[in-house]
Parts: structure tokens; sequence; C-alpha cells
């Protein structure tokens, strides 16, 4: 997208998102846009639609906004911004393909979904997935780990979820950055348990 969308954008999210400490802050957002660009690039997908997905991607996210399921947020943005209506609606069928929780294993329907919801299942997982896993649970108030329990601890959140996510990945590039990131969590679950147990 043109520098000026995406500076109008950049700023739009960073009023929305404010001190967000969830792991929904405005830099999400741009280690996604920043892969979805990447990914666009490798799957020769339209990098304007994927772009301002990416950007808008949490802008009515449930957990933080109260946006119902019209992306009034995401809709208002390129409406100020003469995005064309049929694009528009293009953008907001890739941001609802995207999300985990409404959609689970199903693939959305475009290219341009594809790489933004890999780009954001890749922010879920390696380094930085690992960060933002702790963040939010602490957030939450849920303990770092509990031997005893399966869900509702931050180390639970990784069986239940975020190893489950390399499988998930939609294109061929996503995929191999996913495993290096997943190969970097299972090490990290690894020495944790290792330290938690005193065999190390
Ligand atoms: P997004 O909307 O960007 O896809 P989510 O809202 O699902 O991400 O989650 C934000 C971050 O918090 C992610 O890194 C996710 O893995 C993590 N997270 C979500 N649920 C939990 C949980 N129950 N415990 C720990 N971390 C969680
Ligand atoms: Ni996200």
């Amino acid at each position: 997208m043109n520098l000026a969308l995406y500076e109008a954008a950049l700023e739009r999210i960073s009023g929305l998102f404010g001190e967000d400490a969830t792991g929904h802050d405005v830099h999400h957002t741009l280690r996604v846009y920043r892969m979805a660009m990447r990914l666009a690039e490798a799957e020769g997908a339209d990098r304007e639609l994927a772009g301002l997905a990416a950007m808008l991607h949490d802008a009515d996210d449930p957990k933080l906004f109260d946006s119902g399921d019209g992306l009034p947020n995401a809709r208002a943005f390129m409406k100020e911004q003469r995005i064309a209506p049929a694009r528009a609606e293009a953008v907001c069928t890739i941001i609802s393909e995207v999300s985990f929780s409404k959609n689970g294993a199903k693939r959305p329907s475009t290219i341009e979904g594809m790489v933004v919801q890999d780009a954001d299942r890749l922010d879920a997982i390696g380094a930085i997935g690992i960060a933002r896993t702790f963040a939010f649970g602490g957030h939450r108030g849920q303990a770092i780990h509990d031997p005893n329990r399966t869900s509702g601890t931050s180390i639970a959140h990784f069986h239940e979820k975020l190893l489950k996510l390399k499988d998930l990945m939609n294109t061929d590039e996503a995929r191999r950055i996913a495993e290096e990131r997943h190969r970097f969590m299972e090490a990290f679950l690894l020495e944790f348990r290792e330290e938690w147990d005193g065999t190390r």
C-alpha cells in the first residue's frame, strides 16, 4: 500500500490499541503486516488487500472492542480513505476469515486471507509467541504452569493451541517459518520442564 495509507492506518491503530498489554498492541499488528507483505510477495497475492486486512485485523477484536460482527472500526477507516467499496468488502471478508476462535481450522477463501491468517498465526509462535503467551496469561491472572492442569495456564496454552499451529499454515513460505519457530518452542518447553523438575 502507499506510504500515506500506511501512515494513516498506523495512526488509527495506534489510537485504537493505545497502551494495550494483552498482546494486541500496535507492534503485533505491524509484525503481522510485515509478515503478510513477505508472504504476499511469495504467493503473488494482492498486497494492498492483504496489507489493509493485516493492519486492520484486530481493529474490531471482541476482546478489546465492543464492535459486534460488522467490523465498524475497519469499515470507518477504509471509508475515510476512500477505498473502493468492493475492495473494502474484500478486506472485511479477509478479516472475518482470519480469526482462530471464529473459524478454527477452516481455510480462508482467498490467497490474501491465507497470507494474513498465516502472518497472524506466525506471530503466536516462536520467541515472540512465547513472550505474548506469558504476557497474556499474566494479564488474565493465570498461572505460568501447574503440572496437574492441562488448561488454564500459560504452559497449557502451548499444548492446547500453539503447538498445533504449524500444521495449520496455508502457504509454503509460512510453513517453513513455522517449522523453525515450532522447534524453538519445543526446545523452550523441554528446558522449562527440566528446570521445573530439577533435572537441569
Ligand atoms: P490474535 O487475535 O492476534 O490471533 P489472540 O487474541 O488469540 O491472538 O491471543 C493473543 C495472544 O495471547 C496470542 O499470542 C495467544 O497465543 C495468547 N493467548 C491466547 N489465549 C491464551 C491463554 N489462554 N493463555 C496464554 N496465552 C494466550
Ligand atoms: Ni492478531
